[in-house]
């Protein structure tokens, strides 16, 4: 344990110590007491796809920052950015080629917003609001933050907000019971489209392909997507597609969106872009928004200090090349798929309420019983004590809240890296079942 109330850090929880982490080794973490760790969380979360201690990508950083790290920006271009970014375009769904590098996933889906803002003020109109949806987190800064609906997150600070507009999630797990999926999808897509025409300010839709923290791995009804895209081309609005989490393989598909049809006009990456070697988030812009933008001759106000540095393309461009070379798209649909059906088994003990999602972007939500859905007292932390005995039993996995009102219900979110074999898959599921069957008896016994 470390003392952290005494240590220098601005502490998240002030009176909770941890272990202190020292290093990792492919799905595994070591802490400074020599325990060992699979990491089922992907490093809080689905960071690191390609696993820990990677020589490829290390060395790729190494080199680079020998060579060239930063350089002037507003004058000069540079050699491995442009390689990057060829691959990363070719890696992205057809008629994205255009993209932009930035430090991380917040302030990727910032200057998304920002270009599809910037696109509605090039062709003359005064628009001004992003409508997002309840259950989903886009990042941490005030703007982002308000574009999310994740209320455990966001309520302390909407005084700072600017007030972005909000409609229900895609979750068919919590579903009003009587409806079947078709009146569900059905009334999801008539409350977009009543709350873009009574809010004409609102210039772009953003949304995760399949939700990770906020609602763990919740995939959307079969054809949500293409209606909801539907609806912004009627009423001229850009669909942005916050990848962060679903990237570059975690869902078994290069990006969320391949699962669904294609259907977005901005792309928001970060986590598994560099799988944490060094802090890289990126845009990716289909044609007919570049052409938009360069018709205006609106030059895309947003250079940051590490924006397009040529350190972060040659880590994004050797994390890229590793999830190629050893085929860990296929990977994570393979074992995402083995892991998923030994998740189901978990259904068995009461309190696993559903299993879901694709890939290796795994959720398992938690109730009081399974039939009537309902949740375990908030009081009781039920997700953080699966994660602390699951921590006992050297599993990391990630406990989060807001499946019910977007503060309250127990779920869990699964990432591990793409490397993942199937032992590895086992061992994860055997300490999994463990947790919970202890936390669950303690619980029943309350
Ligand atoms: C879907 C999604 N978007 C954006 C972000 C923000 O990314 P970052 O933490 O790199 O700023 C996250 C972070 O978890 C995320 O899950």
């Amino acid at each position: 344990m470390t003392h952290l109330i005494n240590s220098q850090l601005i502490c998240a929880d002030y009176h909770k110590d941890y272990p202190m982490i020292e290093r990792g080794e492919g799905v595994y973490l070591f802490d400074k007491s020599g325990k060992k760790y699979i990491d089922a969380s992907g490093c809080t979360a689905a960071v690191t796809h390609i696993g820990h201690g990677n020589e490829e990508v290390s060395r790729a950083l190494y080199e680079q920052s020998k060579v060239l790290a930063v350089h002037p920006t507003h004058l000069f271009y540079n050699q491995a950015l442009e390689e990057y970014l060829e691959k990363l375009c070719d890696f992205a769904p057809e008629g994205f080629n255009r993209a932009w590098t930035i430090s991380g996933g917040t302030e990727a889906v910032e200057n998304a917003i920002k270009i599809a803002f910037q696109y509605q003020k090039s062709r003359g109109h005064k628009k001004n609001k992003v409508l997002a949806r309840w259950g989903s987190y886009h990042g941490n800064s005030i703007s982002v933050l308000d574009a999310g609906g994740l209320r455990v997150r966001r309520d302390y600070y909407t005084d700072l907000m600017a007030g972005h507009y909000h409609v229900a999630p895609c979750f068919s797990y919590r579903k009003p019971m009587q409806m079947t999926e078709q009146e569900y999808e059905d009334s999801l897509i008539e409350e977009i489209r009543v709350t873009i025409e009574e809010h004409p300010e609102i210039f772009c839709f953003l949304a995760e392909p399949i939700v990770g923290a906020a609602l763990g791995a919740a995939g959307p009804t079969e054809h949500y997507f293409k209606r909801v895209k539907e609806v912004c081309v009627e009423h001229d609005i850009l669909l942005i597609a916050d990848e962060v989490m679903t990237g570059f393989g975690r869902t078994g598909k290069n990006f969320g969106i391949n699962h669904y049809g294609n259907h977005a006009d901005i792309l928001c990456c970060a986590k598994g872009i560099s799988s944490g070697y060094f802090p890289l988030g990126a845009i990716i812009i289909h044609d007919h928004v570049y052409e938009a933008l360069k018709e205006s001759g609106q030059p895309f106000y947003s250079g940051q200090t590490y924006s397009c540095i040529p350190l972060a393309a040659a880590v994004g461009n050797a994390n890229l090349d590793y999830i190629k070379q050893h085929d860990l798209v296929d990977n994570s649909r393979i074992v995402g798929q083995y892991l998923k059906d030994k998740f189901e088994s978990l259904k068995e003990i009461e309190c696993v309420g559903d299993v879901r999602g694709e890939g290796l972007f795994l959720g398992i939500e938690f109730v009081q019983d399974q039939a009537s859905k309902s949740i375990i007292d908030p009081a009781y932390l039920f997700n953080k004590r699966v994660e602390a005995k699951a921590l006992e039993e050297g599993l990391i996995t990630y406990g989060c809240r807001g499946t019910v009102d977007f503060s309250r219900g127990d779920h869990m979110l699964f990432a591990p890296p793409l490397t993942l074999s199937q032992d590895e898959a086992d061992m994860i599921f055997t300490r999994l079942e463990r947790a919970i069957k202890s936390v669950y008896s303690t619980f029943l016994k309350s």
